[in-house]
């Protein structure tokens, strides 16, 4: 589950104050319903623009749940050292610019080999485990494991995007790049635009381990609660089987 719109709703009115004892709705609450509900990790995103959320809320967060905690992370020298502090279970290493409104495409392992596998290199020195967050494209995957990265988060964005001509194509791409993945010894995680409404399409990807999802449980949340949102979340996730 990741929570960082609730952040977001938070900086609209306290930008200036994250930590004011008036500051709501509280990332950390939404992390305990969403754990009430069945998530089985927390994602959280510190952003360099701190748009969403603060290090204090990083800190906080680790500190208090039970589950494993994924810190979604630009490859930075900042972000570097603050998870080196926060010490999570999980990195998972994003590509970030400022003027985007979310995560755009995947990192680029292939251009980018030096600089993301000094990252793991050192995140793995520290016992935190890595995921890289790539487009389904089995050259990244490959790059990725090459790496030494322990895991793959393939991103579904544009399969969430998908009109119905589109979506067998990127349904697809998924299933081959996870294949790839699961060949080359990677976990497999998916992640961005997942919903309601497509989340059942992905029965047809295998090797899927984790699913990554923010937008569309935070807005439902809204309606029914979180703890309620997460509960039927995983239940259209129940009949997924990783080997089909
Ligand atoms: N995975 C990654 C790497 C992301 O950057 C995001 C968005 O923060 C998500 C998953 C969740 O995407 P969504 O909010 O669309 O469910």
């Amino acid at each position: 589950m990741n929570v960082d719109h609730v952040a977001t709703l938070r900086q609209a009115r306290y930008a200036l104050l994250p930590d004011s004892p008036n500051a709501e709705p509280s990332p950390l609450l939404a992390c305990r319903d969403a754990i009430a509900g069945g998530a089985d990790s927390i994602t959280i995103h510190v952003r360099g623009d701190r748009r969403h959320m603060q290090e204090s809320d990083a800190f906080l967060i680790k500190e208090s749940i039970c589950v494993p905690l994924n810190f979604e992370m630009g490859v930075t020298a900042e972000m570097i050292a603050i998870a080196l502090r926060l010490q999570p279970a999980f990195v998972c290493l994003v590509p970030e610019k400022r003027e985007e409104v979310t995560t755009e495409g995947g990192l680029d392992v292939v251009a980018g080999r030096r600089e993301i596998g000094d990252c793991i290199r050192t995140m793995q020195k520290s016992a935190i485990k890595v995921s890289l967050f790539i487009d389904p494209d089995p050259a990244q995957v490959l790059a990725a494991a090459e790496l030494g990265a322990e895991m793959v988060e393939l991103h579904t964005g544009c399969f969430g995007n998908a009109g119905p001509q589109d979506v067998e194509r990127e349904i697809d791409r998924l299933c081959a790049a996870a294949r790839v993945g699961h060949e080359a010894g990677l976990q497999v995680n998916a992640g961005h635009g997942i919903n309601y409404q497509n989340v059942r399409l992905l029965e047809k990807v295998p090797f899927l381990c984790e699913y990554n999802i923010g937008h569309s449980i935070v807005a439902r949340a809204m309606r029914v609660g979180m703890e309620q949102a997460v509960r039927e979340m995983k239940l259209l996730m129940s009949s997924y089987s990783s080997t089909q």
